[in-house]
């Protein structure tokens, strides 16, 4: 391998000159050694506010506050766990950056907990300078041959081979395979990488070498392979440091004291970053001439100052640059350099720890020298031994307060009187010097008197760390895909869609001839929207959604509405018609006394929102309960007669049941009454529905040619004979088998609110049952039906919501889960609440195309009046809904009005019509 060390530093020489005379006396020389070595001492006190200054600079970082000066940057790292020891698999880990000019190729067998440890293959290949400082790509091509080379020579296949990529730069992470690069450090400068996703270009330099398959699946810090990688003690390692080329500091925070993260529960890892730590009123005190010549020569001036101090690229540097002073001081070397001494970069890392390893001898510091051309003297080798283990000496105790600033911090958040902690250490610095890291622990010690660290050295350098975060990695990329896969069916393309609305454009023609069709195209005689001219009070039933409601609904010039909720037990629901229009006339009688209207019988429109086959306004067989409803007796009756023989039974007044509505026509005629181009009505709340002014001609079974009749479409019966079988997923059939009424009503059961966080939960309990969620347990809460309702939808994919309040939602339901989970359930949420939309707008297109070529029209401009809380609370469905249709029904411009006031108001307005009507033919 090449020399590390030069790369970081300006090539530049110094003038040569060798003092003929006036060497200094012996005692000024000691003078000049003791000014000289001082500089390089650094006091309790000092350290102690350096460790301060760090700890305050990290916390503000993690506020997310910006500093004023270059401060720490403490990067989360989306490593949320320490191993489990779990981890299986064969791995390729790509290491970049953290020894100097030198890349890294392992190949790292994870066995799990009690398998063998399998010593990792590993080779290391040179970066030439120019590569190093050149083009990015030139630099990632560069690690692609690396690649290719290393996995030549081993009996790998080319496939499938999945890759941790350690990048040891600051970078920003948006998740575990997606980091962009801040700002170069070290000795690297290639341009067109900053502010660049370092995965990407390493997936592209990858494909164009195209010699293998390799899916980058990871990409980690060197401290985070180091945390990682650190074999498994009693307690887990929750700190990475690293002194190599460079040096930095990972460990396990709060993930709620991280700003930036919207996350309060757990623990995230956090790259501190340390090496920008610049803070003048502490570090100003020990920073020594040499370390501001030192920055002043490097490739990135005023940047990286702490790192500068204690990182092995620098190290043999700051050495360099003392024994070049003294020697022009003429205290060493008899005042004589040598060109070497001069030239930057010259004395190595591994120069520096040898000459101060105190076994290495006198000899081998001697020969190192001369290796510079220079000719030592006893006495010089002694000066330069102290040189050395001044400056490492300085390096490990800044290092020392930086670490102890770190567990401070670690004390801090987690409310601990004495922290224990296990600390993993890796880099060449840390590893083969020999007196850094008992110096470094040394000061911690003293530094952090109330911490008990135990320092562990890393396994592989960082790479089994890297590996066991790719495991992870690879394990939730999996579970991506099985999520992927399990959603796939719920994601509709534009042909499957416009299948959809042809199939609904014949089920329509068929309904109207009276021919079979899954669409019962009922007709609802109503013949008009309201005019404006209808005036009276008029009492209203809404019965079949969310609430059951009686209305007193005045029409003067303008409609005002008086009502009351009413509920509708289950069993009630569920029970004898008998007993369900008792309860309905029950209510009415409540709400005549509460309203002063005891004793009047005004006229009456019902709302009854399910399939009803009409002879008139005020007759209306019932064909079958849809939605939660199943009373007895009640199918094939006449809805009006069973309301006025409940009447008759409670001997309550007389009422004068006018019409019957379903709900769709009452949303259109609500809306009708503000807009005259309402001529569709859609429902999409605890059912869907939707009615439109079609041409009495097309109506077979209604006398008269001319004129419009509104029909009720049912379209929630829409494939029940079949047709959408191609669309419906194994989740549609489980919540259909598990309804009251299996096989009716496929269509409602893909859209409506009655059924989606039904269809939620069958896909939660699936990926369960897959362990992609809730680490694959199964919970009681979640098998038990209806748990998950259609309004959890709405709520979790507000878009005001973050993350964590989806995971509130979703554990007040007692589904204790992670992020990853919220994150997943909201993509399940999301897929399904958009297929519901999409195929509820394919009918709308349907239904609008049809209006449209009826009139024979290019263009049809029209309005659809819509209610139901889905639609309504929905933070997207609308939006989908319309999109749906401007894609499918591009001759159309339809225009959506929500329904402020519900159908109630518009059974009163279809009983007024009526009563105008009557009014006008008795004249
Ligand atoms: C309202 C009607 O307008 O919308 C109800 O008054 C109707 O009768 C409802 O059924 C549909 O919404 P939901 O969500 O209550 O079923
Ligand atoms: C530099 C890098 C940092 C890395 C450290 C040790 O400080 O910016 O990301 O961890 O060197 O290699
Ligand atoms: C159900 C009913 C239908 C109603 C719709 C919306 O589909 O069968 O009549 O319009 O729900 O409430």
């Amino acid at each position: 391998m090449d020399s590390i060390g030069s790369e970081g530093l300006q090539q530049g020489e110094e003038a040569l000159s060798c003092p003929e005379e006036g060497l200094p006396q012996p005692s000024d020389s000691s003078e000049l050694v003791q000014d000289c070595l001082q500089q390089f001492k650094v006091t309790v006190a000092q350290l102690q506010q350096i460790q301060a200054s760090l700890l305050r600079s990290m916390e503000q970082a993690l506020r997310g506050q910006a500093s004023p000066v270059p401060a720490v940057r403490m990067l989360p790292t989306y490593v949320g766990s320490t191993p489990h020891g779990t981890e299986q698999g064969d791995f390729v880990v790509l290491e970049l950056g953290a020894t100097g000019a030198s890349l890294r190729v392992l190949w790292v067998t994870l066995t799990g907990i009690g398998g063998h440890r399998v010593e990792p293959r590993s080779q290391e290949f040179v970066i030439p300078q120019d590569v190093m400082l050149g083009a990015g790509q030139q630099l990632f091509d560069f690690a692609a041959r690396c690649l290719s080379e290393f996995l030549d020579a081993q009996p790998v296949s080319k496939q499938g081979l999945q890759l941790g990529f350690s990048f040891s730069f600051p970078c920003h992470q948006t998740g575990l395979d997606r980091s962009t690069l801040i700002s170069w450090t070290k000795g690297f400068r290639c341009s067109g990488v900053e502010g660049e996703d370092v995965v990407q270009l390493l997936r592209d330099a990858i494909q164009r070498q195209g010699a293998y398959n390799i899916d980058v699946v990871a990409v980690v810090n060197d401290t985070v392979g180091t945390m990682m990688g650190c074999e498994l003690g009693a307690r887990p390692c929750e700190v990475g440091l690293v002194v190599d080329t460079g040096t930095n500091v990972c460990y396990m925070e709060e993930a709620r004291d991280v700003a930036v993260l919207d996350e309060d529960r757990g623990r995230v890892c956090v790259s501190v970053e340390w090496g920008s730590f610049s803070d003048d009123g502490a570090l100003g005190p020990v920073l020594t001439t040499f370390d501001h010549t030192l920055d002043h020569e490097s490739l990135n001036p005023g940047a990286q100052r702490f790192e500068k101090m204690i990182g092995g690229l620098y190290l043999g540097e700051l050495v360099r640059l003392v024994l070049a002073h003294l020697t022009q001081r003429g205290v060493l070397f008899r005042g004589c350099p040598s060109p070497a001494l001069l030239s930057q970069g010259s004395i190595l890392l591994e120069h520096v720890a040898e000459m101060e390893d105190p076994s290495a001898g006198a000899a081998r510091v001697h020969a190192i020298l001369q290796d510079l051309g220079l000719s030592p003297e006893a006495s010089d080798v002694e000066l330069v031994q102290r040189v050395c283990a001044a400056v490492c000496t300085r390096a490990a105790q800044l290092c020392a307060a930086a670490l102890a600033a770190v567990l401070s911090r670690l004390q801090h958040s987690r409310e601990q009187q004495t922290l224990q902690v296990a600390v993993a250490t890796g880099g060449r610095v840390c590893e083969r010097h020999p007196r850094f890291c008992s110096i470094l622990q040394g000061t911690v010690m003293l530094l952090a008197p109330e911490c008990n660290v135990s320092f562990i050295p890393s396994v592989d350098g960082g790479g089994q760390g890297v590996a066991m975060v790719t495991a992870v990695a690879a394990r939730l990329a999996a579970h991506r895909r099985l999520l992927e896969e399990t959603l796939a069916p719920f994601r509709l393309n534009h042909d499957q869609l416009a299948a959809v609305q042809a199939q609904m454009r014949k089920a329509m023609a068929k309904g109207l001839r009276g021919e079979s069709s899954s669409l019962r195209m009922l007709p609802t005689y109503v013949r008009a929207t309201p005019d404006g001219s209808e005036r009276g009070d008029f009492l209203a039933l809404d019965l079949g959604g969310t609430n059951f409601r009686v209305l007193l609904v005045r029409v003067t010039t303008s409609v005002q509405i008086t009502s009351q909720i009413y509920s509708i037990p289950e069993s009630v629901a569920q029970g004898s018609g008998q007993q369900l229009f008792d309860h309905i006339v029950d209510c009415i009688v409540d709400f005549q006394q509460k309203q002063g209207l005891s004793g009047q019988s005004l006229p009456l429109g019902f709302t009854f929102s399910f399939p009803c086959r009409q002879l008139g306004l005020d007759q209306g067989i019932l064909l079958n309960w849809t939605k939660g409803f199943n009373a007895s007796d009640c199918e094939g009756q006449d809805v009006v007669s069973l309301l006025r023989e409940a009447i008759k039974r409670r001997q309550a007044v007389e009422l004068n049941v006018v019409a019957i509505v379903n709900d769709t026509v009452g949303t259109m005629m609500s809306c009708g009454y503000e807009d005259p181009r309402c001529e569709i009505g859609l429902i999409v709340g605890t059912g869907t529905n939707a009615c439109y002014m079609e041409e009495l001609r097309n109506v077979a079974g209604v006398p008269g040619d001319s004129g419009h009749m509104c029909i009720n479409m049912e379209w929630g019966a829409f494939g029940d004979d079949g047709s959408l079988d191609t669309l419906s997923t194994c989740f549609d059939a489980s919540v259909d088998q598990a309804s009251i009424n299996p096989g009716k009503q496929r269509f409602e059961k893909m859209i409506s609110g009655m059924y989606l966080g039904e269809i939620v939960r069958h896909i939660l309990l699936h990926l369960t049952s897959l362990g992609v969620l809730f680490r694959g347990q199964q919970t009681q809460r979640l098998q038990t039906r209806d748990i998950f309702k259609t309004k959890f939808l709405s709520e979790i994919e507000s878009d005001s919501l973050a993350l964590r309040q989806v995971r509130a939602i979703l554990e007040d339901l007692g589904l204790p889960l992670t992020s990853d989970d919220a994150l997943m359930v909201l993509e399940v949420c999301q897929a399904v609440s958009q297929r519901a939309a999409q195929l509820c707008g394919a009918g709308v297109a349907a239904v609008v195309e049809k209006i449209r070529e009826n009139r024979g029209l290019e263009e049809l401009a029209v309005s659809v009046g819509v209610d139901g809380t889905l639609y309504k609370l929905h933070p997207h469905f609308s939006s989908l809904v319309a999109a749906t249709v401007r894609e499918l029904a591009p001759c159309c411009a339809v225009t959506f009005l929500q329904s402020e006031d519900g159908s109630g108001k518009g059974a009163a307005l279809v009983t007024a019509v009526a009563c105008r009507l009557a009014q006008s033919t008795r004249v």
